[in-house]
């Protein structure tokens, strides 16, 4: 029989191989995908993009919990270790919801957002940014306030980044002037730090922080995101010991028109082949 301890890191290394399962309304996602594969290169990763049912971030609270269930159950079912939730709509109303279901560690871009800009906030004035759904539920003002109480929080939607960036309009005078309408009243109360509190914005970081002036810093939570997950996976001793290539997957709902293409922008490098998955 073996000792209690070899059972146990035989254990601990089969966990450690599965995959980190990221998963979004759509494909904006993969910029969190990007970040983790950055910050982790050996991990293996499944992403899921609900492509047929984007967007979400103009549903019913009910219909997001609904919807983030079944992906976070399929994403289950393939043994992932590690479950994190790229979209800022889901993580805005479904991440409770989603955390009593499974048994793996969930991050999401929220609680990692919230943290990032308490620590780089000098004023504690803190701008978000974000789809109607997310600004509504008033998620990233109660992960700030209940991480640090009287910073000022001020946040505003704005629905049409989303489209914009799709479109491939990164660097665009629509875009631009869409932008300063949009944070007009955000600025004049003296923010020193934006939250980018969408999956699409980091695709806008420069041309935001050209409107927002040296002065404002961007918080892209998938960056903080992966920093996240980083830690997570060595306190747990989750980290793959591997060191070879490590396998990406990718599953969406649908394959949409110019889907190659916007999935390399969004994932800064080719899209590869991707798999399709039907829920009944
Ligand atoms: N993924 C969503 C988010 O981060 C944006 C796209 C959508 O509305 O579904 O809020």
């Amino acid at each position: 029989m073996l000792p209690v301890g070899a059972d146990e890191e035989m254990f601990v290394t089969a966990n450690a191989q599965h995959a980190i399962g990221v998963f979004d309304s759509g494909i904006g996602g993969l910029t969190v995908v990007r970040a983790l594969m950055e910050r982790l290169p050996f991990e293996n990763i499944i992403y899921f993009g609900d492509t047929a049912r984007v967007p979400y971030g103009v549903k019913s609270v009910q219909t997001i919990q609904t919807f983030s269930a079944q992906i976070a159950d399929y994403l289950m079912e393939r043994q992932v270790k590690l479950l994190v939730i790229a979209c800022n709509t889901m993580a805005a109303v479904a991440s409770e919801v989603i955390k009593a279901r499974v048994d793996v560690p969930v991050l999401d871009v929220i609680d990692a957002g919230a943290r990032a800009a308490i620590e780089l906030s000098d004023r504690q004035a803190i701008g978000v940014i974000g789809t109607p759904t997310t600004i509504n539920s008033n998620a990233y003002a109660r992960s700030i306030q209940a991480l640090r109480a009287g910073v000022r929080v001020y946040s505003q939607a704005c629905p049409l980044f989303v489209p914009l960036v799709e479109e491939g309009w990164l660097d665009h005078e629509v875009t631009r002037l869409t932008a300063r309408e949009y944070l007009k009243p955000v600025f004049v109360e003296n923010i020193d730090t934006l939250v980018l509190g969408c999956t699409h914005y980091p695709l806008l970081k420069p041309l935001l922080q050209e409107v927002a002036g040296p002065s404002v810093r961007l918080v892209d939570s998938a960056l903080t995101v992966a920093e996240q997950a980083a830690q997570v996976l060595q306190e747990r001793q989750l980290a793959n010991p591997q060191r070879r290539a490590p396998q990406y997957r990718y599953v969406v709902t649908d394959i949409p028109l110019r889907f190659q293409t916007l999935g390399s922008r969004f994932l800064g490098r080719d899209m590869p082949d991707v798999e399709m998955a039907r829920f009944s």
